[in-house]
């Protein structure tokens, strides 16, 4: 198997190129290649992998303008986001795609020592890379890098216009969604507020196109934590013959590490500091790699950290602040959480998490972020931003009860009596309970009998049927 001769065949990835995309593919490539693949990861210049930390890995660099995409538009603004898609998008990346299957098409045929391209896995966004590919006969897999339950309502919101729950109302924003328990119309991202609801629907379809056109799905989750999501996706799709493969959660499937698919430098002084705390003590707190906040936001959280009394680790990214580069605290917070508060820019966020003095894990949802937290039985506090990560944390509380919702106005107080309630309260214990009973579920499904072992075994198979 892995390392040892010709491999069976080599697959494609293109990953979304930012870092909440980028760290599954590349943990998904790991988990195919320890299965005896051969794998070229295709990639933009923009949010590059270091192909120097892969060395199992072969890379090809796609030209693209996604830099000076994000450079002409506001930063954080939706106006980015649509420009950053559309050059993901641009015709003369797809047709750079194409050369790079065809050259990998070509090399299978003509070397002896060289496996056949059986496929391109892509983020399930990448339409135009999608066609692309179409066009050689290279098949497509398509890699949901957010939850079953995500990819369920991105697939339903023909249903929710239709119903009447969108566009939302001020009245009926805690309506329970009776089709997509328990989700409340809060939770749904709503394209009615975007510049143009056309094109917010257009994006939020992507997902679904791709897939409709793939040979089959890939969903980095597991099935006892998401049956009965799973099981809807699983019907729909199964009409069309598309088979979903449940692989999740693939940070622990794969030899690939974080410091691997970390495209920031990761600041490993907090283990040290992490070994100075009692176990359990302390709130870990990060808000993922694109969530900014106004400055307002960021002065409230840091004087409820500061209130609170409690340990904590804060990661202040860079940029994380809108319209700031490097955030400043606030004046005498420095002194205010001497000795029990570390502010860094990018942790190790696997190992902060495994790390027996992590008591609580304040986070903006991000679907890595939380299997993360579930796979260390760490409870959370939830402070979810847009899209997936509002079905996310409406699960965490609602469906698995292993966090607390912070909704509202970001204000100091509120901040220290949420903080308080998870690290102290019977609440925060009982939440601290399911947390564990979770994270002993998780860790069977990647027993070696395991549902998501036999799920890369399932997709190895109908990889090498292509
Ligand atoms: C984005 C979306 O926010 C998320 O909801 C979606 O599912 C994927 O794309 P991001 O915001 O970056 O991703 O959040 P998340 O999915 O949680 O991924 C962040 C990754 O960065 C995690 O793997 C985490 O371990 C890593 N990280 C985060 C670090 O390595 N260090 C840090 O300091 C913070």
């Amino acid at each position: 198997m892995a390392g040892a001769g010709r491999r069976a065949a080599r697959v494609a990835v293109f990953p979304l190129p930012f870092q909440g995309h980028i760290t599954p593919m590349l943990q998904l490539a790991g988990a195919l290649h320890a299965r005896g693949l051969a794998i070229t990861v295709l990639h933009t210049a923009f949010n590059a992998p270091d192909p120097a930390r892969h060395p199992e890995f072969s890379f090809a660099a796609v030209p693209d303008a996604i830099s000076d995409a994000a450079a002409a538009t506001e930063d954080g603004s939706m106006d980015r986001a649509l420009a950053m898609n559309a050059a993901v998008e641009a015709p003369a990346l797809a047709e750079s795609v194409r050369d790079a299957l065809a050259s990998m098409l070509r090399a299978g045929e003509q070397e002896e020592e060289e496996p056949r391209l059986a496929c391109l896995v892509i983020d399930a966004t990448l339409t135009a890379v999608q066609e692309a590919a179409a066009g050689l006969g290279v098949p497509t897999l398509v890699l949901h890098t957010c939850s079953a339950a995500c990819f369920r309502l991105f697939r339903s919101y023909d249903m929710l216009y239709d119903k009447g729950y969108l566009p939302a109302q001020e009245s009926n924003l805690l309506l329970p969604v009776k089709e997509l328990p328990p989700l409340q119309v809060r939770d749904l991202f709503d394209p009615s507020k975007l510049p143009s609801k056309e094109i917010g629907l257009k994006l939020l379809n992507l997902a679904n196109e791709t897939t409709a056109r793939s040979s089959g799905a890939i969903i980095n989750t597991f099935e006892a934590l998401e049956a009965q999501e799973l099981e809807t996706v699983r019907g729909e799709l199964a009409e069309k013959g598309i088979p979903i493969f449940p692989i999740g959660p693939l940070h622990k499937l794969t030899s690939v590490d974080s410091v691997g698919t970390s495209l920031l430098k990761q600041d490993s002084t907090c283990i040290q500091w992490l070994d100075t705390q009692e176990s359990g003590s302390v709130l870990y707190v990060s808000f993922g790699s694109v969530v900014h906040i106004t400055q307002d936001e960021f002065t409230e959280v840091a004087c409820g950290l500061a209130n609170s009394g409690k340990p904590f680790l804060w990661v202040v990214r860079r940029g994380l602040v809108l319209g700031v580069e490097k955030p400043e605290l606030p004046e005498g917070f420095e002194s205010a959480v001497k000795g029990r508060g570390k502010v860094i820019e990018w942790a190790p966020q696997q190992e902060v998490l495994a790390h027996s003095a992590i008591g609580g894990f304040w986070t903006h949802s991000g679907w890595n972020s939380t299997l993360e937290s579930v796979y260390e039985g760490v409870p959370m506090l939830s402070r979810p931003n847009f899209g997936d990560q509002l079905v996310t944390a409406r699960y965490v509380e609602d469906r698995w009860k292993i966090g607390i919702l912070l909704e509202g106005v970001l204000e100091r107080e509120k901040i220290k009596r949420a903080i308080t309630m998870l690290m102290e309260e019977k609440e925060g214990m009982e939440t601290r309970q399911r947390a564990k009973n979770l994270k002993e579920k998780m860790r069977m499904c990647l027993e070696s009998s395991g549902s998501s072992q036999q799920a890369v075994d399932k997709l190895v198979d109908h990889i090498l049927s292509f």
